[in-house]
This record gives C-alpha cells, structure tokens and sequence, in this order.
C-alpha cells in the first residue's frame, strides 16, 4: 500500500511533472491535494508537450485514475477546456475523479484577485490572478462553495446569491467594478454540472479502499515548499498547502499510511512573483540560467527570477516535509559553467544563520555565503547512468545531497521522459 508524496523542496517549477510522469506507469493513482490551476506542470512525451494545470499528470498514463483531492480549488470552466484540449489530442480524462469536497473557483474570486492586487501596488504578492487567494479565503471564512454544490441546483442558488450579496459590495463601492450577477452564475455553473457530474466521487474513501487493496497512490503537490502558507515566505506565498502535512489534509489520506516523501529539487533555485530570494542573481549570470533553463512560466508565462543553488532551503524542506528522497532536476542546464556556487549559509547583519532566520524581516536581509564548486564542460543529456556524469558533475551531485539532509534517487539531465537517472527506485 505504497502512498508516495511529491513535494516541491523550493519556491515550485522544480520539474514536479517530470517527476509525476516517471512514476506514473507504476502507480494506480495520482492524486492532486492541494492548489489549483496557479500551477504548471509540463510533460514531455516523445515529441509532444503537455502543460497542465489543474489535471493532475497521470491522466496522462492511460492505467492511472487522476484524482482531484478535496484541497484543491477547481474553476470548472478551466477543468473543462483542459480536459477538452487534451481530447483532442487523443488523450482520454474519463477516469477522472473529482473530490466533491473540493471548493470552486467562482467568477468573483477572479474579480477580486485582480483587484485586490492592483490596490496592493508595489506590495503585492505577484498571484497568478487565477482566483486562489479568494477561492482559500472563503473556504477558511466558510462561505465557500463546493464541487457538491453542483448537484444541487437550490444550494447552488443560495450560495450564489450569499456570496454575491457581500461580494458585490466590495467589487462596486471598495474597487468601482461592475457586480456580477447570480443568475449568469447560475446559469454558468449548471452548464459545467452537467459535465462534471459523472466525475465527483467521495475521492477520501475511493483512495483508502484502494491502499487497503495494495494499489499504489501518489500524491502530487503543486508549487513548493517556501509558498507552503505556513511554511513559506509569508505573505508571499499561495493559499494553500504544498507541504507533505497538506498532502494528507488536502487527500483525505491519513499520515500514517504515507511510506514515501519525495523533495524535488532543481539543481539550481527559481521564483516567480514578489518575495525574498537571497541567491537571486539580477546580473547577466541570471539571464543565462533564465534562457539556458527556459526559465519562462508555465501557467502566466511570467519570467522566473533564477539563482544559485541554496542548501538551507533545501535542508529546510527536508526537515518540514520528512523528505526520504530528493529528484533532483535539470542538472544540465549548468553544463559549461567553470565554477559553481553554492549557498551553505546566510549572512544576517554579520551574523551568519545556518538554518532559515526565524522572522521574515531577517529573511529580508539574509545575504548569501557561498562555497564554489568546479563545474563540467560536457554535454550531460544523453547520460544514461550516474556513473557516466562527468566526475564535476558527481561531485557537484554528492555535495548537494551532503547538504540537503536527503539522500538523491533521481537526477534530471534534460526534459524528455527518458532524461532520467535513477539511483534508488522511488516507490
Ligand atoms: P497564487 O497561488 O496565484 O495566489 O500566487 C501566490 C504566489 O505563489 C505568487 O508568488 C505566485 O507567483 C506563486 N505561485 C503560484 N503557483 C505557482 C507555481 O506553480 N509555481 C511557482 N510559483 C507559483
């Protein structure tokens, strides 16, 4: 009854996808737990390229039931032409299952995450604008409404109608927008409940019976560890739980039955949107990791800001989410480097923190301290085995893992689904 997690161990596009795929032919489901359609992961097969954002991959492996756990929030409209696009490429998304816990985007979190964003100015978060902030905020002030809600149209109504109610307010007299009107709403979301309804199960139960029957569940995490709400930069974080906690909370799923932690780590560091980054590089060595690594969005197809690689980060993640195994991606995007650095440690006010200030303030001012490491010429993407890196490349891998706090199963040497290599199985 394996039930493995995967966590972003940084700021998310760590290459999760990659990862999620390379298991995928081995496990029965794939369920997302936390997020919903701020996250991006791409998909490599053979020549073609997926992008999917609140699918989760395994709906990709034609034996795996894609699952979409009760922490995630679903904006049906997008569901639906995600599903609609992969059909017409030929992949099927019949065996979905949609928690029907799991809260919905609605048309006002869109509105207010944009405006609210706007009015913020130079202090915003940087969202994705995709509604999430909002959709968590009302589910935590309980006025959300839920995938259920869809199979009854009179509770639909009279959600819609509550929500809208003090939600108009603060569109048209705190931001001057127009109200929206609940009968559209209505109307909108009924369309999309005559679509979804043969997907929404009761996904908490269906995966319990499913370990009970020694299937294999993997839970896959959107983002990363530093935009964990709890465990992130706050405020500048996501709304939800990417962390290995969230993944039971958001999956119905209880700790006890997870065997696997699996931190994927980029052998480099990426954020994107506002908040502190101490290995950030604003110089021309960041827009050569940004071009090199096709450092571009996903989902908003924003500029990520790139950086060197930061080892108390990557203990940090370690220790908050029990990582077992670090999949560590894209290692050769920093193929033709002469030195590499390495953040070991901050400094904060000549004052040197091995592990992650205790305020944000100080987070703010950490300054890194790097050790350089000697990189490798050689093309590295055909590389079939570890022992075929270049002995740089080895080493730069074995200092990583030393000061990660967990051992290294996988490594990332180029997108495409074979570009792996595998030291430990991960299951
Ligand atoms: P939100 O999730 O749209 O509310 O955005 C909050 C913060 O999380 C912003 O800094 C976003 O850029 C960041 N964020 C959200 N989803 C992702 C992701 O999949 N990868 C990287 N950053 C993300």
């Amino acid at each position: 009854m394996p039930a493995v997690v995967l966590v972003g161990a940084q700021w998310g596009d760590e290459g999760k996808g990659k990862a999620t795929d390379l298991l995928g032919d081995r496990v029965d489901y794939v369920v997302r737990y936390q997020g919903g359609n701020n996250a991006g992961h791409t998909v490599v097969i053979g020549d073609q390229k997926y992008a999917l954002h609140l699918l989760p991959t395994g709906v990709l492996s034609p034996n795996v039931v894609p699952v979409i756990g009760n922490g995630v929030v679903v904006d049906p409209g997008v569901l639906l032409s995600e599903i609609d696009g992969l059909s017409e490429r030929g992949v099927s998304s019949e065996r979905l299952l949609i928690s029907a816990d799991a809260h919905l985007i609605m048309p006002h979190h869109k509105a207010i995450d944009k405006v609210t964003e706007r009015f913020l100015g130079k202090a915003r978060i940087g969202t994705t604008g995709r509604g999430i902030g909002p959709a968590y905020g009302d589910k935590v002030y309980r006025m959300g409404v839920r995938v259920q809600d869809l199979l009854d149209p009179g509770i639909l109504r009279k959600k819609i109608e509550a929500a809208l109610q003090e939600k108009n307010q603060i569109l048209t007299k705190l931001y001057n927008r127009r109200a929206i009107e609940a009968d559209k709403v209505l109307e909108e979301y009924l369309g999309y409940a005559e679509r979804l309804k043969p997907h929404i199960a009761d996904t908490s139960l269906i995966l319990n019976r499913a370990l009970d029957d020694g299937k294999t569940v993997l839970l896959e995490g959107g983002q990363g560890t530093l935009l964990d709400i709890d465990h992130g930069t706050y405020p500048f974080v996501t709304s939800s739980s990417p962390t290995s906690g969230g993944a039971c909370a958001g999956s119905g799923i209880p700790p006890t039955r997870l065997t696997r932690v699996i931190g994927i780590l980029k052998a480099y560091t990426t954020r994107v949107g506002s908040g502190p980054f101490p290995t950030e590089l604003t110089d021309e060595m960041g827009e050569w990791l940004r071009t090199t690594g096709g450092e571009y969005g996903v989902t908003t197809g924003r500029n990520r800001r790139c950086g060197w690689f930061d080892a108390v980060i990557a203990r940090y993640a370690s220790r908050v989410n029990g990582v077992t195994d670090f999949f560590l991606t894209k290692l050769d995007v920093l193929s033709g480097l002469e030195r590499i650095p390495v953040c070991v440690a901050y400094e904060v006010d000549g004052v040197r923190h091995d592990e992650i200030p205790m305020t944000q303030t100080d987070f703010h001012h950490a300054k890194p301290v790097y050790e350089e490491f000697p990189g490798w010429q050689e093309d590295i993407s055909g590389a079939t085995s570890f022992d075929e890196l270049p002995p740089n490349a080895q080493a730069y891998v074995r200092t990583l893992e030393e000061m990660s706090g967990a051992r290294i199963s996988a490594i990332g040497v180029g997108p495409g689904r074979t570009q792996t290599l595998q030291l430990h199985s991960l299951i």
